[in-house]
């Protein structure tokens, strides 16, 4: 049975949201678990369809995963297999990065190449590039990346074309175990990968540069199981603040750090939505209307492109005209159609959505197009006049622990129903 998403707008917020455990962050922390031989304990893991999938990768790689509510143990002592099955990958793009964890481990990996999404190609090229600096042979027929270093990896001065988040991740987990020194130049400098980095660290790595663009790895021979704490999700985070922007008398969003939204609070407080920070409290209040503001999506710190939909929604309502640009993916508008379904003024040229602010959305089916346009749809159910359904919410799943409860224990009238006809699609 699927299930859609039910909302009736106009109701007020009010009280706190705790956020959970980052999304990614913790799928790379379970990656890197196969660095080493032994149980690696990672505490507030969010249980999401993404975490399940990441779980499934490690068990066919032979790896034993339980968890214990957002408690996960992962044992890799048995691990028999290097190979990340299409089925799996296709599923979820991210799994991807055991490739370079399983190389440095093993000195071989087959992974299949993950298809891309609704949001863009995710090409992997910058990944390769990197493992063949490392001394990794790479090959791919049939759909599938093989990649081998039978005499172990050799560090290497890598310059990264572009601040690839997945692989500067992907490189750093090779990189930890290669002889010598490896630097990786023009890094992505996410607070997801400062995380992994003190992952790697307490596992034994030694790495310089957290939260720069260039980290220098100095290879160790081994690497010990750890026990890690996954830093709050700030995604998840800005995605409640723009719920509590549009639609709270007052809502206080707690577990993420205020320090990795900086850019989200500017545009917000540019918007006409200030939120007051109290040590790791953010605090919003709706003030119904908005002024409108330019937004361009770039690698942290700029702002966040997993931030750029649910601001669209915010920004259909300003008085006035926002001009948002997408600079990391190449097609993170679908979600604009979804929306317009809802009211909004919204023009494409491009890299550039021209949104005319509107009176008022209205409620109406709606079809999540990926994760985060899924989010920003239930953020203007919340606000649009009348009932809004919003079907495929697998896309929603993936990556949000727990979305409706959290909005109805804050006042929201939101909750799961059956999906009329049945959600098609292959997950993206
Ligand atoms: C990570 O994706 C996140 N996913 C994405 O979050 C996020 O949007 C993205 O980083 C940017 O912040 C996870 O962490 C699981 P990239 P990733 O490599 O690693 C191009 C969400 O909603 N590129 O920085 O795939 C690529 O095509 C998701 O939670 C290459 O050209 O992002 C894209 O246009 C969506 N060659 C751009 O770089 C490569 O080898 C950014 O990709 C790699 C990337």
């Amino acid at each position: 049975m699927s299930r859609a998403i039910h909302i009736a707008g106009g109701r007020a917020l009010r009280g706190t949201v705790t956020v959970s455990g980052a999304k990614n962050a913790v799928l790379k922390h379970m990656a890197a678990a196969i660095l080493a031989e032994g149980v690696s304990t990672f505490h507030r893991v969010p249980r999401i369809a993404d975490v399940e999938v990441m779980s499934e990768v490690l068990r066919r790689l032979g790896a034993d995963v339980r968890f214990e509510g957002d408690t996960a143990f992962i044992d890799t002592t048995s691990m028999d297999s290097f190979e990340a099955p299409y089925d799996l990958v296709a599923t979820m793009r991210a799994s991807i990065l055991v490739l370079g964890p399983l190389v440095a481990r093993f000195g071989t990996a087959r992974v299949a190449m993950p298809g891309g999404c609704n949001i863009g190609s995710r090409k992997i090229d910058l990944h390769l590039k990197g493992l063949q600096q490392l001394g990794a042979s790479i090959s791919s027929e049939h759909g599938y990346i093989e990649a081998s270093a039978p005499t172990g990896l050799s560090g290497a001065h890598i310059f990264l074309d572009f601040p690839s988040v997945g692989a500067t991740e992907n490189l750093l987990m090779a990189a930890v175990k290669a002889r010598g020194t490896t630097t990786i130049e023009n890094a992505a400098r996410e607070p997801e990968i400062q995380d992994l980095i003190a992952l790697l660290g307490a596992m034994g790595a030694r790495i310089e540069g957290a939260g720069t663009s260039t980290l220098v790895v100095e290879g160790v021979p081994e690497l010990r199981p750890a026990e890690h704490t996954v830093i709050g999700d700030r995604i998840e985070a800005g995605t409640m603040l723009v719920a509590g922007a549009l639609a709270a008398e007052s809502l206080t969003v707690e577990g993420a750090d205020p320090a990795h939204l900086e850019l989200v609070l500017s545009k917000l407080a540019d918007a006409g939505v200030p939120v007051s920070v109290d040590g790791a409290r953010m605090t919003v209040a709706g003030p119904g209307r908005f002024a409108p503001v330019d937004v361009a999506t770039l690698p942290y710190p700029g702002f966040p492109t997993d931030m750029q939909p649910q601001f669209m929604t915010l920004l259909s309502l300003a008085d006035g005209d926002s001009v948002i640009t997408e600079n990391v993916f190449e097609s993170r508008f679908m979600f604009a159609d979804e929306l317009r379904r809802m009211g909004a003024d919204i023009t494409i040229d491009g890299h550039r959505a021209i949104v005319r602010g509107v009176k008022r959305l209205s409620g109406a089916p709606v079809k999540a197009p990926d994760l985060r346009g899924g989010a920003a749809l239930v953020l203007a159910g919340l606000v649009a006049e009348g009932e809004t359904l919003v079907g495929d919410t697998y896309h929603i799943e993936r990556g949000y622990e727990d979305l409706v409860g959290k909005l109805a224990a804050v006042g929201a009238a939101i909750e799961w129903v059956e999906a009329e006809g049945g959600d098609v699609g292959a997950h993206a």
